[in-house]
């Protein structure tokens, strides 16, 4: 389906959340990258599994609980067919963070000796610095850190100097959900690969945007939210390659995820049980199902394709107002995400204003307080797109922006 602003404004009749005003205007919502809406097909989907199918899944062998349980392994075939990837190698978690945390912890039982170095970009979210600083601190590792340049790309001269022969893990974001930067992440896994590293993909921005075939990077694991795809929150995926994730060790243990134990041992289910303890997000999984057939039905290259539309009118536009800092690589090198400032005026100030006419950006650190730091600034402005967005919405947000310069320039 070729997106044009007609075909978006029917799609966005699926999306109930719209049908509310702000102060009686429109909603537009533009923080995308923080989280998506769901359309109606998704919120059915959950609650006709809650109305009729609803069970504990894999011990019951009553119909119902069977009906539970193969909804439940469906939604891993529809994930996994989704980037590419075999059901067993689809690991359901809370998220992309629960993603590379479970891989801090378990990663390290197939790190060979001699390898100490952990490879990051300066562009991380939290979410992929913060476990990776707890492992270095754990087991004495080492962090190194891509550079990011002055037109906010990375510097893949330095990729090269920094991924030696020690470095246990690279692990480097798809997409910066602070800049919009679209990495060349074959490139980096290709790199890692060459030093024997393990390579990691937190793809929590790449995967709702654009079409992400992990067999074509060619990585060891990757990680993104089914929240920012349309999907429920409280449910995720962990991507990892058969062969790895049948050597490593569990990270969770508990119910579901063994074979056999007895008082004083344990052993270990098959994939992807071994890694998804306790009872999980089971209804969250039939939602994540049909987020990703939504997405199938129009198609990623065509999300892809018009959110870049909406992000080059976009920067067109706030090229006119004076005194906006852009923090963008620019659309080539861009997902559809926004970073800006105005001219003395606080993001959050920025942010709350926008809301009051019905507006929703985010202003702030982003999760990236090392990059703003790089970057000299406390935070950014941050409007991002997805494909119920139209170029009305970004009209409004434009003219409200507009507003918001006049009062400050009194
Ligand atoms: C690049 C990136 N990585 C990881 C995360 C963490 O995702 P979640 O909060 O869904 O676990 C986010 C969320 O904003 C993100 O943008």
């Amino acid at each position: 389906m070729n997106l044009t602003n007609e075909k978006v404004k029917e799609l966005k009749k699926d999306f109930p959340i719209f049908r509310n005003k702000v102060h009686g205007k429109p909603l537009v919502f533009l923080d995308n990258a923080a989280s998506t809406q769901k359309p109606r097909q998704v919120i059915d989907a959950i609650s006709d599994f809650y109305s009729s199918s609803y069970a504990n899944i894999h011990r019951g062998v009553y119909p119902l609980s069977e009906r539970a349980t193969e909804k439940y392994e469906l939604a891993h075939d529809a994930v996994g067919g989704f980037i590419n990837a075999g059901k067993q190698e689809i690991i359901f978690t809370k998220g992309a963070t629960e993603s590379l945390n479970l891989l801090s912890y378990a990663l390290p039982s197939i790190i060979p000796p001699g390898k100490d170095e952990i490879v990051l970009t300066e562009m991380e979210h939290h979410s992929n610095l913060v476990p990776w600083q707890q492992l270095a601190k754990r087991n004495k590792m080492k962090l190194k850190f891509i550079s990011v340049k002055k037109d906010f790309t990375l510097d893949y001269a330095d990729a090269e100097k920094k991924i030696t022969d020690k470095a246990a893990i690279v692990s480097v974001s798809h997409t910066s959900n602070a800049l919009g930067t679209v990495n060349d992440v074959k490139r980096l896994v290709r790199l890692g690969i060459k030093a024997g590293a393990f390579t990691i993909v937190d793809a929590a921005q790449g995967v709702p945007h654009q079409p992400v075939d992990v067999k074509s990077l060619g990585c060891d694991f990757l990680a993104f939210s089914a929240h920012k795809m349309l999907g429920p929150s409280g449910i995720g995926v962990l991507y990892g390659r058969k062969e790895l994730l049948e050597k490593m060790e569990p990270f969770n243990f508990g119910g579901d995820m063994i074979r056999k134990v007895s008082y004083d041992d344990a052993s270990w289910n098959e994939l992807p049980m071994k890694f998804e303890a306790g009872t999980p997000h089971i209804a969250g999984a039939a939602g994540f199902a049909e987020s990703v057939n939504y997405l199938n039905r129009i198609g990623m290259e065509n999300i892809s394709r018009w959110e870049n539309e909406l992000l080059k009118q976009a920067l067109e536009s706030i090229a006119g107002i004076k005194g906006i800092m852009l923090y963008s690589p620019g659309p080539k090198h861009s997902s559809g995400i926004l970073s800006f400032n105005l001219n003395h005026v606080h993001a959050h100030d920025v942010a709350s204003l926008l809301g009051d006419d019905g507006v929703c950006i985010r202003g702030g650190h982003h999760c990236a307080m090392p990059l703003m730091e790089k970057l000299g600034i406390s935070g950014t402005s941050r409007a991002s797109f997805y494909l119920y967005n139209t170029v009305e919405d970004i009209n409004i947000f434009i003219e409200s922006l507009k507003n918001i310069k006049k009062m400050f320039s009194r």
